[in-house]
């Protein structure tokens, strides 16, 4: 099949690439590629040659479903060094984005363009690799070290200005991309031209910039490698010649490449792009999203609104009364006055998220809403209620949500006419940050319902899992096996700080105690007592111990740890280990990576138990909501991508 074409305008030889939908780099386009290189070379009529790209987006990189197996030649590396050692000039007009080894081949061209839309990255550290043909060997020759060091090691794109101003892009253009190359080209033709990248100097930073920066890089990737092989290739690059960084730089890249965290980035990765488009959907509809609502100004109605307004849906907002709306504007406006303290948005911006919120006390504001979405108290019968006013005023069409996170949405659907359209959105705190969607559908929710929660997740950017019905959906139940988990290590004598330092150990950013005291105890503790007041026997926990004794987190001064005045640093507590004590058994100590993958085993024993009950579609689905919703470091791949590997 042809994935390179060549066409002719005047002397520019114009090489198109077509390989949908990325057109990512596996070996059929780099042996074309190649072709093209030498028949284009051997056209005395050539003077140029433009390398564009049809489809969505310029090359985004090499092929990542190629990365398990052996490479196969024409390795990019070679094909990168034959464009730039071309006998024509090679321009490369980018448009969509220039990623990894397509941003590598347009390094290797001589000039490069980029559509004003454009961004260009090497973002092969999020894939658990480093660039793998010359990204850190070209680019501190062409943008200097230091911003090397962040476009590698941070592997974030840059917007086209952004490049252009640190000399990784020539020219910046609007409109016709082909004809501006075109134009650029000719104008380049019989000019000196630039020296190659490969034949420009270095210049070595400042004594202490590759400590500085390995520190800074450590502390940041917590146990993630390929951040600091990055760093140890564009270092190599600026102490040995070209072409032995380029060998160092491969030789890196190829022992990443089947390494246990590359196959466990390319794992979520592959996850990620699959989870919105789940095979079941078939051909179900979503509905129009054209205006929605939240009942429930608190913290996730204020975040879910937030959300909602970032993707430009208009949102009324409704609460209890004049004091609660009141309260839950100001929680809105806080959302955003952080976002422009955090450089995330201008004033003006902030004024028209606002803007763009309606709130009220009365329901018959939700008349013309498409989406309502519920956040109040976690109580049936208030959550009941609210759903009994809501549909008296809604559109019969329009979908009702609950974003309940332990009670069963078909009992709070109950009630509601054409239960069809309900169904469960569990969003995460801080809802407009957090990344995951848990999707619940009750046994009622329509099809085309289901593909709207889907949809609704595009829309706000979030990753959509969807979840049966259980206590806790999927994360929050494994959330608390990895809690009871926790606990029964301190009963048998294992430290909490332990049990915390092993698990941020295993590269989460917090260990399960110290999570607890930050979010509070008691909310938790709260929920054990409702359902033992319902009769049902709930063991009691070191957590209730702690909440009966007073000690709700780090909001009361204290939880698992103590806390000085204002500090949250946590300090290991007498007086929690006087109020425990004739709990725990001292049966040893274990250390760090035991404690840790006794815990992550628990966690994906609670997720095979979710996959045998239906409650999880997928394996990967779990591996999603862990990553997303809790803070399992991404290149671990997840509890049960972890557990796969370590019995396979
Ligand atoms: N290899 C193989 N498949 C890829 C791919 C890649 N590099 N990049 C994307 N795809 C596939 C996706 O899996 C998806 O497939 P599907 O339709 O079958 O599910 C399809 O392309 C579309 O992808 P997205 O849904 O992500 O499309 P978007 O339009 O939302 O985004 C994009 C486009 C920004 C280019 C995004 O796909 C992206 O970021 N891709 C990855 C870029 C990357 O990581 N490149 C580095 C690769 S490593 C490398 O180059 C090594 C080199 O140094 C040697
Ligand atoms: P919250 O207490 O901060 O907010 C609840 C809000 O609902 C309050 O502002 C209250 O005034 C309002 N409210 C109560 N009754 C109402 C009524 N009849 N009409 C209109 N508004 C009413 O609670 P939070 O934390 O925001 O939780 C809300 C829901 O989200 C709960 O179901 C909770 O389980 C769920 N949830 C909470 C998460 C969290 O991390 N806090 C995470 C995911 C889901």
């Amino acid at each position: 099949m042809s994935l390179v074409s060549i066409a002719r305008e005047g002397s520019i030889a114009v090489v198109t690439i077509d390989n949908p939908p990325v057109n990512a780099l596996g070996q059929a386009l780099r042996q074309q590629l190649w072709d093209a290189v030498a028949a284009l070379d051997a056209d005395a009529a050539v003077q140029a040659v433009l390398l564009i790209c049809a489809g969505r987006t310029f090359i985004a990189g090499a092929d990542v479903s190629e990365f398990g197996k052996p490479p196969v030649a024409p390795h990019l590396p070679d094909v990168v060094a034959r464009i730039e050692a071309a006998a024509k000039p090679w321009v490369a007009a980018i448009h969509g984005a220039a990623l990894g080894g397509g941003f590598e081949v347009a390094l290797g061209c001589r000039f490069r363009l980029a559509l004003d839309s454009a961004s260009v990255g090497l973002p092969e550290v999020g894939l658990g690799i480093v660039p793998g043909a010359g990204g850190t060997v070209r680019t501190p020759r062409v943008a200097g070290v230091a911003a090397a060091v962040d476009l590698v090691t941070g592997g974030k794109p840059l917007r086209a200005a952004k490049a252009q101003a640190l000399g990784l892009i020539d020219a910046v253009v609007s409109g016709d991309l082909r004809a501006a190359a075109i134009a650029f080209a000719q104008e380049a033709i019989g000019k000196p031209l630039p020296l190659p990248a490969s034949a420009r100097p270095v210049v070595a930073p400042e004594a202490g910039f590759w400590d500085d920066q390995q520190a800074a890089i450590t502390k940041r990737a917590k146990g993630e490698v390929a951040p600091l092989h990055a760093l140890a290739c564009l270092r190599k690059a600026t102490e040995v010649p070209f072409a032995e960084a380029m060998a160092f730089e491969r030789e890196t890249f190829l022992a990443l490449r089947g390494s246990d965290q590359a196959a466990a980035l390319r794992h979520v990765f592959f996850a990620e792009r699959a989870a919105p488009r789940p095979a079941h959907l078939g051909a179900a509809q979503p509905l129009p999203l054209r205006a929605a609502a939240v009942i429930g100004g608190g913290t996730m109605g204020a975040g879910i609104a937030a959300a909602l307004r970032d993707a430009g849906l208009p949102v009324t907002l409704i609460e209890r009364d004049a004091a609660a709306l009141e309260r839950g504007v100001t929680n809105l406006r806080a959302i955003f006055d952080g976002a422009v303290a955090r450089g995330r948005l201008t004033e003006a911006q902030a004024a028209e998220r606002l803007a763009g919120v309606t709130a009220s006390t009365d329901y018959a504001s939700l008349a013309g809403a498409d989406l309502v979405i519920e956040a109040v108290f976690e109580e049936i019968g208030v959550k009941r209620a609210v759903f009994a006013q809501v549909a008296a005023v809604c559109r019969p069409d329009a979908v009702l949500a609950t974003n309940t996170s332990y009670l069963d949405p078909a009992a709070i659907a109950q009630g509601v006419p054409n239960p069809a359209r309900f169904i469960g959105l569990h969003f995460f705190s801080p809802a407009n940050v957090m990344k995951l969607l848990e999707i619940v559908p009750t046994p009622d929710t329509s099809p085309d319902v289901l593909a709207t929660g889907f949809a609704l997740a595009k829309t706000l950017g979030k990753i959509p899992v969807q979840a049966g019905i259980c206590e806790g959906f999927i994360g929050n139940r494994i959330l608390k096996r990895y809690r009871a988990g926790a606990e029964a290590l301190v009963r048998r004598g294992v430290a909490i700080a332990a049990v915390d330092a092993a698990m941020r150990g295993f590269g989460f950013a917090m260990g399960p105690f110290e999570a607890q005291d930050l979010g509070g105890l008691d909310i938790a503790f709260l929920q054990r007592e409702a359902a033992r007041a319902t009769g049902q026997d709930v063991p009691e926990t070191l957590g209730d111990l702690l909440v009966r004794a007073g000690r709700k987190g780090q909001k009361t001064g204290g939880g698992w740890y103590d806390y000085a005045p204002g500090q949250r640093k946590p300090q290991p507590s007498a007086t929690v280990a006087d109020l425990l004590a004739d709990q725990i058994r001292a049966e040893g100590q274990m250390d760090g990576p035991a404690i840790a993958e006794h815990l992550v085993a628990e966690m994906a024993a609670e997720g095979q138990a979710i996959l045998a009950e239906g409650i999880a579609r997928q394996p990967a689905d779990i591996d999603l909501v862990e990553i997303h919703g809790y803070g399992f470091p991404r290149w671990r791949g997840g509890p049960m991508f972890h557990a796969q590997n370590r019995a396979g």
